[in-house]
């Protein structure tokens, strides 16, 4: 069974239906440790609740994010963490990380990339009067929403939309389609602890 670590800084919605697949069997996986860069954020309680083992820390409290990124490596290491899973994780993954963990880091992104990278990919698109917007899982490299592209789902943009309206339709897609690809690449040899 291979160990992945989910990476999230807010309410965690993504890590919750992640961790209820596993619960449920369907997800060949552990979810071994939980980091989260945002002290008092609702994942932590959601993490709690499930008995799983969370990494919390203020950025701000190292030198540089060389400095906080390996202490997360060793963490990872002791762990024997395969695969690292971005759920809502405001920030970029630096040098430290990427070295250790390439092409086995996984994001989710509420928007088609490469439209509305960044912050706010929702209100971005309402803003561009677009029509489609959608959801993209893609691997993560040292750009921002940059990494190479796994899988895309569209979501069509009512006239009548709203930011929470259009982040309901969104989340229900991505609840289920990032446990059915975290599943596909559970069987992926690449994704083995090095
Ligand atoms: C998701 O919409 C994800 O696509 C984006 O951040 C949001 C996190 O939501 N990267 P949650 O914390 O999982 O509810």
């Amino acid at each position: 069974m291979k160990n992945i670590a989910v990476f999230a800084s807010g309410s965690g919605s993504n890590f919750q239906a992640i961790l209820e697949v596993v619960q449920e069997g369907k997800l060949e996986a552990n979810i071994s440790l939980l980091v989260c860069d945002k002290p008092g954020a609702y994942v932590i309680e959601r993490a709690n609740v499930a008995s799983i083992p969370a990494f919390v820390f203020f950025p701000k409290d190292y030198p540089s994010k060389t400095d906080y990124e390996t202490e997360i490596a060793l963490l990872l290491k002791e762990k024997n963490v395969d695969l690292i899973v971005l759920a809502g994780y405001m920030r970029l993954i630096g040098s430290t990380l990427l070295k250790e963990y390439e092409g086995r880091i996984v994001n989710i992104h509420p928007s088609l990339l490469p439209a509305f990278p960044g912050k706010d990919a929702i209100g971005q698109a309402l803003a561009a009067k677009a029509n489609w917007s959608g959801v993209t899982i893609h691997f993560v490299d040292e750009g921002m929403d940059t990494g190479p592209i796994i899988v895309q789902e569209r979501v069509r943009i009512a006239e009548n939309e709203t930011h929470e309206s259009l982040q309901r339709k969104i989340q229900v897609i991505e609840h289920k389609l990032y446990p059915e690809i975290l599943q596909m690449l559970m069987t992926r040899e690449e994704v083995e602890t090095r």
